[in-house]
């Protein structure tokens, strides 16, 4: 039976080997590393088409007696998580095992109070503090289902949030920290709240003593509430299929959607692929630089290294403040041993200058990773040689929000290291290449679209109020397989190459965000008449966003006007999705059908316009020789 740590080459392919011959069993094998209430019946049940996937069914576990309570007695007095503040001049938090079970069980029994009960959704929209960690796993603590919404999100973004997966309790903060800047947040869910009359409760943590409206009977601070609960809270039993939490995310079409992972599944892959993947060791410190409002803030600064005992630092801060030397100081001073972060922040702070690295020893590090889109190769040998010195394994990560844990990468140290490529499938990951028809494209030096053909344990099960969603989205387009949205190319030992979306969704600074979504925030301007957005080849934060806008008569094509629309982005989704190039123009390239060519927008956007293809079809060919001519 397959070892739940795989420590060389021979130990991954023949995990590898058992997985793929043997999934139930290699699966069987790995769960029984955690603790169960009660074991499950059955592995796998499964069936791409409706979809319908259940794994360990029937067996009952709370995933916090997982990351917690299993640890108390060996590692008690280990630190679980580090907390570093965005100024460098306030002191770092460090919480024990044993303190962050009784940090999370008073704020269980914070939630309770409040009337939070097993299956209710409770939305967190908190800053990178200590308490957004306590309020994910007190959710999960009480069986509660938590909807993390990145504090960076507006107003409207939150309501639709709130309102789409039913939240009737908020948790919040005063206000944020962010680099020099300090922001209120509690007014954003307060008007957000005030577009979703079902929200009953909110809770406050102060963070920055900022003046806030707190509303009586429904708005409580955490701090007083603390005064008088208890430190222990009994963990919910769960069935492996129950849900665990909802992340919300951008697809090619609609408004983002609450992709739902469940307790057994996600628990078992996020433990396992964290172990693995970075090659953790019990003494060392981890740093994952992502925001918990991200998958990759739940699986691997949360989920994964707590599940596996692990020291993991939670930063509040951002990487240029107060200079691009922060996160080579927080690795110095916290002796951090496995750095793992984006792409987008190594190249931007690859345009600092290495001064502010050399400024630093960075001898502690061990390993490193990349994730949320595809690492060029110019940051990943600028990432490999000046903070890795060269002797630092770095993995390139690929997964998504739906997949719940890294899918393709390598394992730190073992694995053949190749720039720009993620390469070997983790075991358990069958992934595949098709054609435009769904016929499967075998052998090596080849590119297509990624799928993968069977389930692993936390991958997304449903999308939340709308199942047809979820088929249609990832198990409609190619039949019997996940489809990813993503172009891959495999070469020679099985090692992919991650191209990018082949979808509508573009992906700036590693998030995502679907071309309508912004296309309809833009289109909420009342100076808007008709926008088409598409991404572009951005150096710092990999895509750009670039919008055609077509104004209504009258309206001056000045930047005033252009500040208006980005305001209108601001307030609809949030600072994250602001166009980085608008142009204005008199028409769109439409077929006779009405149907945007978008593939001649893009090829514009990248300035590509020698090739821009046939455009007979166009009702007005005449439109893409301004919109060229245009071009910004
Ligand atoms: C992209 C983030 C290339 C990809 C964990 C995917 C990547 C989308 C990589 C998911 C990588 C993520 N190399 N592309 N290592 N990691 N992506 O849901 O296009 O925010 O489909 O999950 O990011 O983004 P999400």
């Amino acid at each position: 039976m397959a070892n739940f740590r795989i420590q060389n080459l021979s130990d991954y392919e023949s995990s590898y080997r058992e997985s793929i011959e043997q999934p139930e069993s290699f699966w069987d094998g790995i769960a029984k590393n955690y603790q169960w209430q009660k074991p499950w019946d059955k592995t796998l049940e499964w069936n791409f088409e409706t979809p319908d996937i259940k794994w360990f069914l029937n067996g009952k576990l709370n995933i916090t007696e997982n990351c917690l309570d299993r640890h108390l007695e060996q590692r008690g007095n280990k630190i679980a998580l580090i907390w570093e503040a965005n100024d460098p001049k306030e002191a770092s938090l460090r919480f024990t095992y044993r303190e962050l079970h009784q940090k999370v069980c008073r704020m269980a029994n914070i939630l309770k109070e409040l009337g939070v009960k097993k299956g209710d959704r409770v939305c967190i929209y908190l800053p990178m503090i200590p308490e957004l960690a306590f309020a994910t796993l007190a959710c999960a603590r009480i069986g509660a289902v938590h909807s993390v919404v990145f504090a960076g999100f507006s107003v409207n973004a939150l309501a639709d949030r709130i309102q789409d997966s039913g939240c009737e309790v908020i948790i919040t903060s005063d206000g944020l920290n962010r680099g020099a800047k300090q922001i209120p947040v509690k007014s954003v869910v307060d008007e957000a709240v005030a577009l979703c009359p079902d929200v009953k409760k909110v809770l406050v943590v102060n963070r920055i003593n900022w003046p806030v409206h707190m509303e009586t009977g429904r708005d409580y601070w955490y701090h007083e509430m603390l005064t008088h609960v208890g430190d222990t809270c009994h963990a919910q039993t769960m069935d492996s299929e129950d849900n665990l939490f909802i992340l919300y995310t951008s697809g090619s079409t609609g408004k983002p959607k609450g992709v739902v992972h469940t307790c057994g599944g996600y628990m078992v892959y996020a433990g396992y692929s964290f172990q693995n993947v970075f090659q953790y060791n019990e003494s060392d410190v981890y740093w994952c630089t992502a925001d918990i409002g991200w998958v990759t803030g739940h699986t691997y600064i949360l989920y994964g290294p707590l599940l596996q005992g692990a020291t993991s630092v939670m930063f509040e801060g951002v990487p240029t403040f107060p200079d691009p030397g922060r996160f080579w100081q927080v690795i110095d001073k916290h002796s951090v041993n496995i750095f793992y972060t984006a792409p987008t922040a190594i190249r931007s702070l690859m345009a600092s200058g290495v001064d502010h690295v050399l400024a630093y020893s960075l001898h502690s590090l061990k390993a490193l990773g990349s994730v949320g889109e595809p690492i060029n190769e110019e940051a990943w040998h600028w990432y490999h040689t000046h903070i890795g010195k060269g002797r630092c394994p770095l993995v390139d990560t690929w997964w998504q929000t739906e997949t719940g844990g890294i899918m393709i990468s390598g394992l730190a140290g073992i694995s053949e290291l190749k720039p720009a490529h993620a390469g070997q499938p983790l075991p358990g990951i069958q992934p595949i290449l098709v054609d435009s028809e769904g016929k499967e494209i075998e052998g090596e030096g080849v590119e297509g679209y990624l799928c993968v053909k069977f389930p692993w344990p936390s991958m997304i099960r449903t999308t939340f109020g709308d199942h047809e969603r979820c088929r249609i989205n990832y198990f409609a387009t190619y039949k019997n397989l996940y489809f990813t949205g993503d172009g891959a190319r495999r070469e020679a030992n099985n090692m992919y190459r991650i191209i990018g979306r082949v979808d509508d969704v573009i992906n700036v600074s590693g998030h995502r965000f679907g071309t309508a979504e912004i296309e309809n925030a833009i289109n909420q301007n009342k100076k808007v008449i008709e926008s088409a957005v598409v991404g572009y080849p951005h150096d710092i934060k990999g895509q750009g966003i670039y919008a055609y806008i077509i104004l209504a008569e009258g309206t001056s094509q000045d930047n005033h006007s252009r500040d208006e629309i980005i305001e209108t982005v601001v307030e609809h989704i949030g600072r994250i999705a602001k166009p980085d190039k608008i142009q204005f123009v008199s028409g769109l390239p439409k077929t006779r059908s009405g149907k945007i060519m978008r593939r001649i927008l893009r090829k514009i956007a990248e300035g590509d316009i020698s090739a821009l293809g046939d455009t007979s079809t166009l009702l007005d060919p005449l439109v893409v020789d301004e919109i060229a001519g245009g071009r910004l």
